[in-house]
């Protein structure tokens, strides 16, 4: 049975722009939220989704890059070293990508849907999807990441584009976060 993927918020929505809030009830209720997030970011192809950007302000987020899917709760930086610089994509931002350096490996800790607390590090690709998909549950977006000029750069061109459009021809191969 497959489920109906969420329709993903675009940037200039302003659920985009919140703080979103601690997980406090993992029920199946949750569970099933994460499912379908799951299939939406498989949907989407996309190597990670934050509940903010279905529209759900709650601080987690999943990711698959290339392991099985996995849902990280309440997620916090506990060690985050060295520098790597990545092209980023986001699934709120289609067709954009941006070059930024970031930490290069970052130890994150959480819950799981059991509700036992997890230890896990992320290495480059994950370790960037970890920042990114944070950063969605405080509002921030990769272009809040870019340098002035190259932001006001990346904003005009946002503005004359149909995202919304672009996120349904989403065809490519590309791995946006
Ligand atoms: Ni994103």
């Amino acid at each position: 049975m497959s489920r109906t993927p969420y329709p993903i918020r675009v940037f200039g929505d302003p659920v985009l722009k919140q703080t979103a809030k601690e997980v406090t009830e993992l029920d199946g209720k949750l569970a099933r939220f994460v499912d379908t997030m799951v299939d939406t970011m498989y949907d989407a192809a996309g190597v990670g989704l934050a509940a903010p950007q279905v529209g759900v302000q709650k601080r987690m987020f999943t990711y698959d890059v290339g392991e099985g899917p996995q849902v990280l709760i309440n997620p916090q930086v506990a060690e985050a070293t060295g520098e790597w610089e990545y092209e980023e994509g986001c699934l709120s931002i289609p067709g954009f990508h941006f070059k930024i350096v970031r930490p290069k490996v970052i130890t994150m800790t959480g819950l799981d849907l059991d509700g036992h607390e997890v230890v896990v590090e992320g290495d480059e690709l994950l370790g960037r999807v970890f920042l990114h998909e944070l950063d969605h549950l405080d509002g921030v977006l990769m272009l809040d990441r870019l340098d002035p000029d190259e932001r006001k750069r990346a904003l005009r061109e946002l503005r004359d584009v149909d995202l919304e459009r672009l996120g349904l021809e989403r065809l490519d191969d590309a791995r946006d976060l």
